[in-house]
């Protein structure tokens, strides 16, 4: 006769776990997707050392030279599983109204049919043969007011060890939670469940894939895939898809966002953040080393793709960043232009889909001008640069990533952790755009702001699964991230300008830039990376109020004379090409903004209605 099981038992609970609705809900889980043990992480370098050595026995890991890259591993995913999947992400709200147009949606009732609830529900019986990691965590700094917890549960070792590096992971953030504290349930599976006997593959996932999300009951259930945001739950859908929807009732924003902290030569600190959307970048510009010539210019970092930006009493904003590491692009990174990123990549890092060098290092497209002679491609597959050039193969995936501690940041902010956040000064919104966008441009006011980072556009990148180069609007930068209505998004942040600007507060100047538009020759003009400094200059003068500049259609840009170019050669010619607006090709534009309110028209806010039509006004009439 089986003996009764306590919810404790069937979650194969420590004693050291005290919250009872996350152990019956782990128990439940269990019971739905019948993993063959459970594990719980408690974070300790001990037990990542373990898991790392299980992922290398199990093939997933190859350990790199411990010379060259100390304690640094390589993982190569499943050619089919590379990038963040945005047709099967969806925003299970109660109505399609609160998903809105922008994003997938399906009755909750419908989804959870298809993941639990029925005889042929997904999540059933999809961890046989593994083990279930409980991966406790928190966005943001370990018991602060401003952070919360949440709890995956994945049967991806990889995904335990990325967690780590990417939250503050582990008992502690068990200890926040107490006895009765609020988490946020993430289901994780590959969905791959091995039969008796089965011999497992080095990247377990599954064609069909759903990345779910729950805004009402704020919940996450992720289907088929080990990449990324699609499985480290904690940071797109968490804390955008999940925390927007926060933002929403509570009155804040969740953005996909760097932060960073600028100190001018005169030992003012100002702070900054940008939303450019994936891999148009913010790690980057997160990291960037101004140019000598500027002047004593410095950069440090707070965060290099979200933000959580609450309004304090002050009536300023105040944004933290809720992880605790990068998951950064690895291709195009250097010593030129990120050296920060490169020191940081120095020991203690999880790639994923570089080439391994012949010396036991890793090697990508952009790391080095000369290629190494031969490596193994991401693919495991040897690759030569004449391989490259009769193929066009690419020793590195596109969207290639390091996952890397904040710690290992030499341009770390001192305020990084710190739970009260940074006062934010200036808002940067861009995207990539090969024509028509200038370099830089201040809107006049915030509502021209919300408009401008409401209509941005972007070439798509390898960030997600599909088309490349192709420039869709992606509004604040936000398009895939949103938990709810886009136009309910909008209306929030022209809701939380107008009640700050009645308490009196000075709001954060808004910035729409383009570091990527190309010349007949198909370069980008504009160098770019640290020079990127010179156009930060400009801004921070702007807001002191000393930096000069014209009024155009859509707001304020610097004439060539006010930006600095020592040790910069940069011709007028040049600098008129990357800042001038064509009057044609805004009149395109403008159709495509058209094109976005139409899809957005039920419920967009009236005041970005009248703006539009103002800014058609001026543009006729240059
Ligand atoms: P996600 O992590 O996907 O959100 O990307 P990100 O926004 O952090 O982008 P990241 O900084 O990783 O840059 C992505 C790609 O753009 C890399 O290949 C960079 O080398 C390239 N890039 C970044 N900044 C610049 C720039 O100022 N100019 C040019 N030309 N390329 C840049
Ligand atoms: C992005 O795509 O914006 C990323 C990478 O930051 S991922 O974590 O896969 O979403
Ligand atoms: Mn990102």
């Amino acid at each position: 006769m089986n003996q009764p099981v306590t919810s404790r038992q069937a979650a194969q609970a420590p004693d050291y776990v005290r919250h009872q609705r996350l152990i019956d809900w782990v128990a439940r889980m269990a019971a739905l997707t019948q993993p063959k043990a459970i594990y719980w992480c408690d974070g300790s370098q001990q037990e990542y050392d373990r898991l790392c050595q299980q992922l290398v026995d199990a093939g997933t890991f190859k350990k790199l030279d411990p010379v060259k890259r100390p304690n640094s591993f390589l993982a190569c995913s499943d050619p089919s599983d590379v990038a963040r999947v945005e047709d099967r992400t969806f925003i299970c709200s109660k109505t399609r109204d609160a998903a809105g147009p922008t994003n997938h949606w399906m009755e909750p009732a419908e989804m959870r049919a298809i993941l639990e609830t029925s005889d042929k529900a997904l999540f059933k019986g999809a961890m046989r043969g593994r083990t279930m990691y409980v991966v406790p965590f928190s966005m943001g700094p370990l018991g602060s007011p401003i952070a919360h917890i949440g709890v995956e549960l994945s049967d991806s070792p990889y995904v335990a060890v990325n967690m780590r590096t990417m939250t503050r992971m582990g008992k502690a953030a068990l200890e926040v939670l107490g006895e009765d504290g609020e988490f946020v349930p993430c289901m994780h599976t590959v969905g791959k469940p091995l039969a008796e006997g089965e011999q497992d593959v080095a990247w377990p996932c599954n064609n069909t894939k759903y990345i779910v999300h729950y805004p009402e009951t704020r919940e996450i259930w992720s289907y088929g895939s080990g990449y990324g945001g699609n499985a480290l739950l904690g940071k797109k859908c968490f804390a955008l898809r999940i925390a927007s929807t926060m933002g929403k009732d509570q009155g804040w924003l969740a953005e996909h966002m760097l932060i960073l902290g600028v100190t001018n030569p005169a030992g003012k600190k100002y702070h900054v953040a940008a939303a450019f959307p994936s891999a148009c970048g913010k790690t980057n510009f997160a990291m960037l080393i101004p140019p000598k010539e500027l002047g004593n210019w410095k950069v440090t970092t707070i965060g290099d793709d979200i933000a959580w930006i609450k309004p304090g009493a002050d009536g300023r904003l105040y944004a933290i960043n809720p992880e605790a590491g990068y998951f950064g692009v690895a291709p195009g990174t250097n010593e030129q232009t990120n050296p920060n990123c490169m020191a940081s990549l120095d020991h203690s890092v999880i790639f994923t889909n570089v080439a391994l060098t012949d010396d036991g290092d890793v090697w990508w497209e952009g790391m080095t001008d000369t290629p190494p002679a031969h490596v193994i491609d991401w693919q495991g597959k040897d690759w030569t640069p004449e391989i490259a050039k009769q193929t066009g193969a690419k020793a590195a995936h596109p969207n290639a990533r390091f996952t890397v501690s904040a710690i290992n940041n030499p341009a770390l902010d001192d305020a990084w952790d710190d739970a009260r956040g940074v006062a934010i000064d200036a808002f940067i919104f861009g995207g990539r755009r090969s024509t028509t966008v200038p370099l830089v441009t201040e809107a006049r006011n915030w509502v021209e702001g919300v408009y401008m980072a409401a209509t941005m556009g972007s070439e798509t990148t390898a960030a997600a699964a599909g088309q490349q180069g192709v420039v869709r609007r992606d509004p604040f930068a936000m398009l895939p991230f949103m938990g709810y209505n886009m136009s309910d998004y909008f209306q929030h942040w022209l809701n939380l300008g107008a009640r700050l600007q009645k308490q009196g507060a000075t709001l954060p100047r808004i910035y729409c830039v383009n570091w990527f538009r190309k010349g007949a020759d198909g370069k980008f003009v504009w160098p770019g990376y640290g020079d990127n400094a010179r156009v930060l200059k400009w801004m921070l003068e702007r807001v002191d109020g000393t930096g000069q500049g014209v009024e155009n259609i859509f707001g304020t840009s610097p004439r060539y004379d006010d930006l600095s170019w020592d040790g910069l050669p940069f011709s007028r010619e040049q600098f008129a090409s990357v800042i001038g607006i064509d009057k044609a090709a805004w009149q395109q534009e403008l159709k495509l903004h058209d094109d976005l309110f139409a899809q957005l028209a039920q419920r967009l806010p009236t005041e970005l209605k009248d703006t539009k039509a103002r800014l058609a006004e001026r543009l006729a009439t240059v």
